[in-house]
């Protein structure tokens, strides 16, 4: 059973943590069956500490797990508005509490599988800790069809360790996008930046 799987089962083991991160604090809900479910994943708290978010973006979290990066944005823009999306569904049911829990109203939760739930919309920026586990495919289709929903100069922002499957993934970034580079990183992670 992996954690992308579209019906995670067995016993479920709830988990209760807290993240303080660029100012903000959020109370999160987790539980068994989701990626990292008992603490924020480093990958993803490098992510967080890196990321471009400005007030007033439309914003796109992809592969939301939990909630954890699209809540932050949230968070960083205000006026803005967040979509999240997962194929799992209880990490689908843990964003909406986790979005509930710390009163944040400017986001909205989607299942689907990955831009399906967003067809038709363009965003001034896409943000992932992207689902390695479900495969090079997947993160190839992530990237190549991200152009189609970003705005003119709107960012792809990826996680990976450089050592394992970053460098490769950030060479699908170059192959598609003109402007890329490395945004930051720690711990042998790397924050990828695509601009269009
Ligand atoms: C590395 S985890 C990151 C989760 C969360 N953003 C975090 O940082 O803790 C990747 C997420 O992508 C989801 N995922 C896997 N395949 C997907 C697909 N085809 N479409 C959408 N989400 C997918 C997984 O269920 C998982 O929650």
């Amino acid at each position: 059973m992996h954690y992308f799987s579209r019906k995670p089962e067995g016993e479920l083991r709830i988990y209760k943590f807290s993240i303080h991160i660029r100012g903000i604090s959020l109370k999160l809900v987790s539980a068994s069956g989701v990626f990292s479910a008992r603490r924020v994943d480093l990958g993803t708290k490098v992510l967080l500490e890196n990321m471009i978010v400005k007030d007033y973006w439309h914003i796109l979290d992809l592969g939301c797990g939990y909630g954890v990066i699209g809540l932050v944005a949230a968070k960083l823009a205000p006026h803005g508005f967040v979509v999240m999306t997962d194929i799992n569904k209880r990490a689908i049911k843990l964003a909406r509490i986790n979005a509930k829990l710390n009163k944040i109203k400017n986001v909205e939760i989607r299942h689907g599988d990955l831009y399906e739930p967003v067809k038709g919309e363009i965003f001034d920026t896409i943000i992932s800790n992207p689902p390695q586990a479900a495969g090079m495919r997947i993160i190839k289709r992530l990237i190549e069809e991200s152009v189609n929903y970003l705005k003119e100069g709107g960012l792809l922002q990826l996680v990976a360790r450089h050592n394992k499957g970053g460098k490769r993934m950030f060479n699908l970034m170059e192959q598609v996008f003109e402007d890329t580079y490395i945004l930051g990183g720690r711990g042998g992670y790397r924050v990828y930046i695509a601009r269009k």
